[in-house]
C-alpha cells in the first residue's frame, strides 16, 4: 500500500509508453494521481499492453493522448483534453526524449546537422513548449490548500547536464538546455506557487541504454549482457549497478509532491554516484 502522496492530483507524463515514463505513470497512479499518458503512440517497445490500459486494469484512472512534444498544437490539444477530462493540471513530467546519436556517436567535426537539430527539437523545445503551455493553464488554477502550491513540473535532463560525453554533441547540448531552462523557469513562476525541478538520470536500463550499449545491455544476461562497453560502464558506476526506471519514478514522486513545496530550480542527480566522482 503506497502513501498516496499524489492523491487526486492530475498529472501529465510525456514519453509514457515505455521505459522511465511508463514507470512514472505506474508509480504516480499508485500514489493516487489521475494520470494522463502522452507519447507518439500508446504502445511502447517491449510492452503488449498500453500504459493507460494497464493502470485502468489495476483500478487507477488514466487516459492516453497522442502527442509529439516538439509541436505546439499537440501541447495545446493535450492540455485541453486533460482539463476537459479531469478539470485541471497539477503536475507535468517532461520525460520524453531521444538519443539517436548513441547509435552512431560522432566527433564534433563529423556531427550530422539534422540529428543535432532533432535532439534540440524534441529534448529541448519539447520541454520549453510543455512548460510554456502548462504554466498558462496552472496560472488560471486555484492554489492547493495542502501545500500552498499551484503546480509541479519535473523535467528530465541527464547526467550529461553535468559531464561531457564524447560523440554526443546534439544530445548533450539538448540536455544542457533542459537544466539551464529549469532554473530560469523556476524563477519565472516561483511567486505564482509553481515549482520546477529536473532529474538528471545516469545510465538506466531502458531501450535508450540498449541503443547506446548494444541490444540486450539493459537486460542482465541479455544478448550482449557481458559486452565490453556494458562492463566498462558498469565498472565506472559507484553503486555497481545500472539505474532502474523505478529509481527515477520514486524521485519524480517526491518532486511532484507536497514534500517538495520549498524545493525549486534544482537538478537532482539520480545516477548511482556517477557524477559525484
Ligand atoms: N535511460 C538512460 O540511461 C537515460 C539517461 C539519462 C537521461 N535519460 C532521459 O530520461 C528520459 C526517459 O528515457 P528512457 O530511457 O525511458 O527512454 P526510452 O527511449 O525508453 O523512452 C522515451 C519515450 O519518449 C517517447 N518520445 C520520443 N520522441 C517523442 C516525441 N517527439 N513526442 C512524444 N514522445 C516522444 C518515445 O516514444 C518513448 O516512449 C529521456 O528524457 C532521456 O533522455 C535517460
Amino acid at each position: 500500500m503506497s502513501s498516496q502522496r499524489l492523491s487526486n492530483k492530475v498529472a501529465i507524463i510525456t514519453g509514457s509508453s515505455q521505459g522511465i515514463g511508463r514507470e512514472i505513470c505506474n508509480q504516480f497512479s499508485e500514489e493516487g494521481a489521475l494520470v494522463v499518458c502522452s507519447d507518439l503512440r500508446p504502445l511502447g517497445q517491449g510492452n503488449d499492453v498500453a500504459t493507460h490500459e494497464a493502470i485502468t486494469k489495476k483500478g487507477g484512472k488514466a487516459i492516453f493522448v497522442s502527442t509529439d512534444v516538439s509541436k505546439a498544437d499537440d501541447w495545446k490539444a493535450l492540455i485541453a483534453k486533460t482539463v476537459q477530462e479531469f478539470g485541471r493540471v497539477d503536475i507535468l513530467v517532461n520525460n520524453a526524449g531521444i538519443c539517436t546519436e548513441a547509435n552512431k556517436p560522432a566527433p564534433i567535426d563529423e556531427v550530422d546537422e539534422d540529428a543535432f537539430d532533432a535532439h534540440l527539437r524534441i529534448n529541448s523545445r519539447g520541454v520549453f513548449l510543455g512548460c510554456k503551455y502548462v504554466i498558462q493553464q496552472m496560472k488560471k488554477q486555484e492554489i492547493h490548500q495542502s501545500s500552498g502550491l499551484r503546480g509541479w513540473i519535473v523535467n528530465f535532463a541527464s547526467m550529461v547536464s553535468n559531464i561531457g560525453m564524447a560523440g554526443l554533441t546534439g544530445y548533450t547540448a539538448s540536455k544542457g538546455a533542459v537544466s539551464a531552462m529549469t532554473k530560469t523557469i523556476a524563477l519565472d513562476v516561483a511567486k505564482q506557487g509553481i515549482v520546477v525541478n529536473a532529474i538528471c538520470p545516469g545510465f538506466t536500463k531502458t531501450a535508450m541504454l540498449d541503443n547506446a550499449l548494444g541490444a540486450g545491455a539493459s537486460t542482465d544476461g541479455g544478448a550482449l549482457g557481458s559486452s565490453a562497453a556494458r562492463d566498462a560502464v558498469l565498472a565506472a558506476l559507484p553503486r555497481g549497478r545500472f539505474g532502474e526506471a523505478k529509481d527515477h519514478a520514486r524521485a519524480a514522486v517526491y518532486l511532484a509532491s507536497d514534500d517538495a513545496a520549498w524545493v525549486t530550480g534544482i537538478l537532482l542527480n539520480v545516477d548511482g554516484g556517477l557524477t559525484a566522482q
